[in-house]
């Protein structure tokens, strides 16, 4: 989606053997998590990024919220990898940075028609078909430990009618 905007687009993931897809979908580079130095998090560190998205918390948003360029912006979605966060007000005060909350599940009605609305025209996402599979009712649990242990790529989608 971004890309399509025009943005520069790194994606950070733990999986090498995504790169190529994580390419296809847009992105123009590919970052290993596994390449980040996370035991040693500096106040503030090279200003990379004009925005993130994160959904890890914990570590990778605190080296996120140190590499942020001035007045850069990061949109704190989820907690995959920890609810914590150990930062500084560092990049918050001398580069302006913000961390913006999201809560889809209470969005009002209004902000949901809207975002809907786009994802169906301006930012619709390319290659959704490639992005899910469709798995029975009977075989979830046979993914959750996947999904705990982040070995899941992609979507899965629950078909309840088989
Ligand atoms: N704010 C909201 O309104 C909202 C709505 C829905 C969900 N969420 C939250 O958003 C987050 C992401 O949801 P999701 O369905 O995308 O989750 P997910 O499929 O479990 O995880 C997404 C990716 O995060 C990475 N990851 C997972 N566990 C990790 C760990 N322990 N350490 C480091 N990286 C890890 C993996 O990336 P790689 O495969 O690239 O390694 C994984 O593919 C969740 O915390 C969920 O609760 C928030």
């Amino acid at each position: 989606m971004l890309a399509k905007r025009g943005y520069h687009v790194v994606a950070l993931t733990g999986k090498e053997n995504e790169s190529d897809w994580l390419k296809k979908l847009g992105a123009k580079e590919v970052m290993l998590r596994q390449s980040l130095d996370l035991k040693k998090i500096k106040p503030l560190d090279k200003a990379t990024w004009a925005g993130a998205v994160d959904n890890l918390g914990g570590e990778v948003l605190a080296w996120m919220a140190s590499t942020m360029k001035d007045n850069g912006v990061i949109a704190a979605v989820g907690l995959a990898a920890s609810a914590n966060l150990n930062t500084t007000v560092m990049p918050f005060i001398l580069r302006g940075a913000s961390l913006l909350g999201i809560n889809s599940g209470e969005s009002s009605k209004d902000i949901r028609d809207m975002v809907w609305r786009r994802l169906a025209t301006d930012l619709k996402p390319p290659l959704l078909k490639e992005m899910c599979r469709t798995i029975p009712l009977a075989q979830l649990p046979g993914v959750f430990d996947d999904f705990i242990n982040a070995k899941i790529s992609r979507r899965v989608v629950v078909d309840l009618a088989e």
